[in-house]
This record gives C-alpha cells, structure tokens and sequence, in this order.
C-alpha cells in the first residue's frame, strides 16, 4: 500500500499450522521494539464482518450456494480494511491479520468451485488497494495440520469442526497447494515458512522476513 506509513502482514496457511501463535509471537516481539501492533484475522476484525464470521463460519450460508459465501467474505473483509485495516496503516502502525484474500483465493478459489477470475475481481473491490506488504504462508502436510487443529479442539472442548474445517483430507491437501501456487506466482510479496519446524524456529524464520521491512517504520518508544 503506497499511500500508508505502517506495515501490513498477513498470516497464511491451512488449518493447524500455528498462525495464531505465531502473530502473538511477532507482535510481543515488535512491540518489544517499540512498534505499535495491531492484531486482527479473517473472516472478522471490525464489528460488521465479526457478524459475517458467525454466519459463515456456522455453515449458516452454506445453503446460500459457494458465489454468496464468497461475496459473504469480500463484504467482510471490505468492511474489515475500511474500518480497522486502512486508518491503522495510516496511522503508522504494524497491522498482522490471520488470513486475508489469499484464504479466499485458495478456499472459494483455487481449492473450491468458483471461477478464479470471480474470486479475483471480488478481491480487488474487497482489498481496495490494500494489498499486504508480506505475506507469510506457514506450510505443514495436511494430515500433520488436522491433527494438531482436532487437539486444539479438544483441549477447547470444541467437537463439531466448523463449515470449512469438516472436509476430506484431499480437500485440506489441495488447499495447501493453492497457497504454494499463489506464494509461487508471488514471490516479492510471499514468503513459505516451514511450519513443522518448532514454535522458536517458526518464530526466528518470520522475523528474518519481517526485519528488513522494519525500516520504513518508525518506533514509538524512544529508547528503541
Ligand atoms: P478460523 O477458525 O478463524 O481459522 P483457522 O482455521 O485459521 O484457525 O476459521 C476460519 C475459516 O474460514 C478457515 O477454515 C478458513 C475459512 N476462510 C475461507 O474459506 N475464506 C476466507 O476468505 C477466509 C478469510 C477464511
């Protein structure tokens, strides 16, 4: 995003490879440094898509047919950009977001049954321009992520998987190729990271990426 002063990070990936943990990891490291964070995640981030979430993330607009969940998305991600995203890059800070367009592009898209140039066309209108700076795709196999996503289920208490979480393994699989192939096509913005390495090297690797953006940002604190 040329007109903003901030950073803009997005976290991606399939289920299970640690994208939460690791945007909590870089942004108690950044703020060590003295760089104002903002942490957010899709579908969600604003208090209209946080109303979408719900109805996509029950499967409640499943029934609606796969063009209406994807417009579902690109609303509430226009929305997310409008009022969180965009006045947070203006305002000088580092914004990291658990999934972004790319989930769309790979789920509706890529992994899915909608038209690619669809899914494309509804992102610029989404995005607005706000295209991230980077983008870290965590890669792990499907099977090794499942796993760890049921664990993390049930150490919640959670039993259902939710709309997008219940499909076959093959379906997991050929998602996590949609964000290779888009990391591929890519490579200026999207950086793969190795997610079966552990927590500590998964943390090192996404700093080496985010460290030589650093310099268009100024800290807060002045002792950094
Ligand atoms: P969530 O529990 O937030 O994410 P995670 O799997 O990262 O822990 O669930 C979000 C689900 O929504 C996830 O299965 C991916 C899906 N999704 C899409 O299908 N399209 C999108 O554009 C986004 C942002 C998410």
């Amino acid at each position: 995003m040329s007109e903003n002063r901030g950073l803009f990070i997005t976290f991606e990936g399939g289920e299970g490879t640690g994208k939460s943990t690791q945007i909590a990891l870089l942004t108690e490291r950044l703020t060590g440094l003295g760089f104002e964070c903002v942490k957010t995640r899709e579908p969600g981030g604003s208090p209209s898509a946080e109303a979408l979430r719900h109805v996509l993330l029950s499967g409640a607009a499943e029934a609606f047919g796969s063009e209406m969940e994807a417009i579902l998305f690109a609303a509430a991600r226009y929305d997310h950009v409008d009022a969180l995203i965009r006045p947070a890059l203006r305002a000088g800070r580092v914004v990291l977001c658990d999934r972004f367009m790319d989930s769309s592009r790979v789920y509706q898209g890529l992994s899915g049954t909608m038209d690619m140039d669809f899914i494309d066309k509804l992102q610029m209108l989404a995005v607005d321009g706000a295209v991230p700076d980077l983008t870290l795709v965590l890669d792990l196999p499907a099977s090794s992520g499942l796993a760890r996503a049921q664990a993390r289920a049930e150490a919640a208490g959670l039993s259902a998987p939710d709309r997008f979480e219940k499909e076959t393994n093959e379906v997991h699989e050929a998602r996590r190729q949609g964000f290779l192939q888009i990391a591929a096509a890519e490579p200026e913005r999207c950086r793969v990271i190795d997610a079966a390495m552990s927590r500590e090297q998964v943390a090192d690797a996404i700093f080496a990426e985010v460290q030589p953006l650093l310099h268009r940002l100024r800290p807060t604190r002045k002792e950094c």
